[in-house]
Formats: C-alpha cells, structure tokens, sequence
C-alpha cells in the first residue's frame, strides 16, 4: 500500500503514521517470517555500506544480519581506517559510494552529515546522529506493540533523563506523529527548548497525542505502560560533563520506587542500550572511583527484573531495520 521504495530514512519527521506503522507491521511480519523459517530474500545481489563515525554494537549488528538475511552484501566502515574526514569530505565520500552501493548507512554526529549523503541517489538510513535515532524508535514501538495489548494510540509511555538528547528528541516525535501518551520527565535544564515542544505539539494537534514535559517525574509515570530512560551522557558529549550531568540527573534515576509510582503492576522498563546499570564496564568503574555510584539512569536491581524488556527491544533492532531495507531497497 505505502511505496517507500528509494526513499531515505533519516528521521521521523519525514514520514507519515501510515508510513511508521506500515514498517512497523512490516517488521513484525519479516520476524514471524523468520521464525517460521519461511523468509524470503528480497535484497539478493545488493550491496550496501554501513559508515559509523561513532562505535556500535546493536546498530552495526542489526544491519548486517538483516542485510545477510534478505540475501544482500555488507561493507563496515568504522571510525577509522577510510579516507571519511580526514582526507576526504562526506560529500565526496557519498559520489563515489552512490555509485558503487544501492544503499548507505551512517551513524555520526549532526544531522546535516546524514541530510547530505541523502542527496546522492540511493537510499541512506540513518543510524544515529547527535540529534535523532530513528532505527531505535521503530524497534521500540514493535517492542510495545508486543508488550502491551493496546492500540500503540492508547499506550502511555515516559522517557525520564536527559531530555534533549537524540533518544528523546526521537521518540517525542515518533509518539506526536502516531498519537500517543508521551510524558518526558526530566530536569529543566535538560528539557527540549520551547521551540522543539511547540513544533511536536502541532503535530499532536494532527494525531490526537498527548505530550506533557514535566520535571515531575512522579506525576510523568502515573499510570503508564513503558518508562523509558537511556544514557547521561550520549556518545560525542565531553567525559568532562559527567559531574554536572550526574547531579541534574540523579534524582531521575530509574528505580524501584519509581517504577511502582506508575501505579500498574504490568508496567515495562525500556533503555535503547548500552545501559550504565552496573560498574561492569570501563566507564562504570569509573563512575564509581569517582563519584561512588553503582549504577547511573538504571539501578542493578530494574534493570535485572521481570520489569525489564530491554534485550527483546535490541533483538527488534534487527527485525525493524530489516523491514527499512526491504522497503527502501527491494524491487
Ligand atoms: N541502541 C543502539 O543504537 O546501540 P548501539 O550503539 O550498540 O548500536
Ligand atoms: N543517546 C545515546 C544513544 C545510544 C544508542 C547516544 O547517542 O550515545
């Protein structure tokens, strides 16, 4: 019904409800596809190139297996080890792989770069930038729609931390686009500017959702299906920031407590990942020389729980970019 053939995806805003949805229902139907063993490959003898000027773990995963699957060839190029940046700009870079690829992943810092290697002929999708993560909010909302036994326009969901950040730029506007209940909790230095909230307001005028920010979190997770949080500190902002960040932050931890505030016993705890839950990581650890914590967005104790549906939202990581190459790239 909905022809997305050749068509980038690099931010939501570029799409339509129908559109999100179909890619959506789509995903859902290449993984059931998979399940079965009855996947059909509808990408052979493409080729496509993921560029990340920033690490991956699920992203770079995601796109290969679901390239890999559909029956389509992969090249990485990571931070370093091309001429990207250093030797060449992205401009040049997209001229020459346009011609050799059928379709461009980036993952990188402004939007801009991304917006750019659009303009050369073949498909890009965008992998995350500063500003936006688009992927991620697919995977997110099939991993609610599988959660919760509500229209996606009757689920409520709360993203709590660091409000100006890619992760809740992207779902505020993925929840404004498809009429949802979306809350953002967060303190109000790191709220999105007025102007952003008015813009994703008109859109909700459109769908019928409702947006509230609020340094409130009490009141933000009353009676919600999903609380959402991610990282302090996202991938390119100053380590320096840490200290700052961690006191405006803290009191909007994700933990016990607050997770029963929602006030609904069925109520799921969602991170796009990788999560600071513990001090099992470089960082982590020095988190905890340095400040004397033992977990940041997330305690030990959600992260761990039967609350938790973290690691089937990566797994639709994969499921839901596929459906982004089939629909973009197939013939
Ligand atoms: N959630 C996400 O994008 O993870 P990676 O950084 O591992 O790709
Ligand atoms: N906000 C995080 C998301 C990681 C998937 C970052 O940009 O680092």
């Amino acid at each position: 019904p909905f022809n997305l053939h050749k068509r980038n995806f690099l931010k939501l805003l570029d799409f339509s409800a129908e559109e999100i949805i179909y890619l959506i229902d789509l995903a859902g139907q290449l993984k059931a596809d998979k399940t079965a063993g009855i996947e059909k490959q509808r990408l052979k003898g493409k080729n496509i190139v993921l560029i990340f000027e920033k690490d991956s773990t699920r992203t770079r995963c995601a796109f290969e297996v679901a390239a890999h699957d559909q029956g389509a060839h992969v090249t990485y190029i990571g931070p370093s080890g091309s001429q990207i940046g250093v030797k060449e700009s992205m401009r040049d870079t997209a001229r020459v792989l346009a011609r050799m690829y059928d379709g461009i992943e980036y993952r990188g810092f402004d939007q801009e770069t991304v917006e750019e290697l659009g303009k050369h002929g073949v498909p890009v999708w965008n992998g995350l930038t500063d500003q936006y993560h688009p992927t991620q909010v697919l995977a997110d909302l099939l991993t609610m729609k599988e959660y919760c036994d509500k229209a996606l326009t009757d689920t409520g969901f709360c993203f709590i931390g660091d409000g100006r950040g890619n992760m809740a730029t992207s779902l505020m506007i993925g929840a404004a686009i498809l009429g949802m209940d979306f809350r953002l909790a967060a303190p109000a230095e790191l709220q999105p500017k007025p102007e952003l909230i008015n813009k994703y307001r008109k859109l909700a005028e459109h769908s019928g959702a409702r947006l509230s920010v609020t340094e409130d979190k009490q009141d933000a997770v009353n009676g919600v299906d999903f609380v959402y949080t991610d990282v302090w500190l996202s991938m390119g902002e100053p380590q320096s920031a840490w200290a700052e960040r961690i006191s405006l932050l803290r009191p909007y931890q994700v933990n016990q407590q607050l997770m029963q505030a929602a006030g609904n016993p069925k109520v799921k705890f969602m991170h796009c990942l990788p999560a600071f839950h513990n001090r099992a990581t470089k960082i982590g650890e020095e988190i905890y020389r340095k400040f004397g914590l033992d977990g940041l967005e997330v305690t030990e104790e959600v992260f761990e729980s039967p609350a938790s549906n973290v690691f089937d939202q990566a797994a639709n990581r994969m499921h839901t970019i596929k459906a982004v190459l089939v629909a973009t790239l197939s013939d």
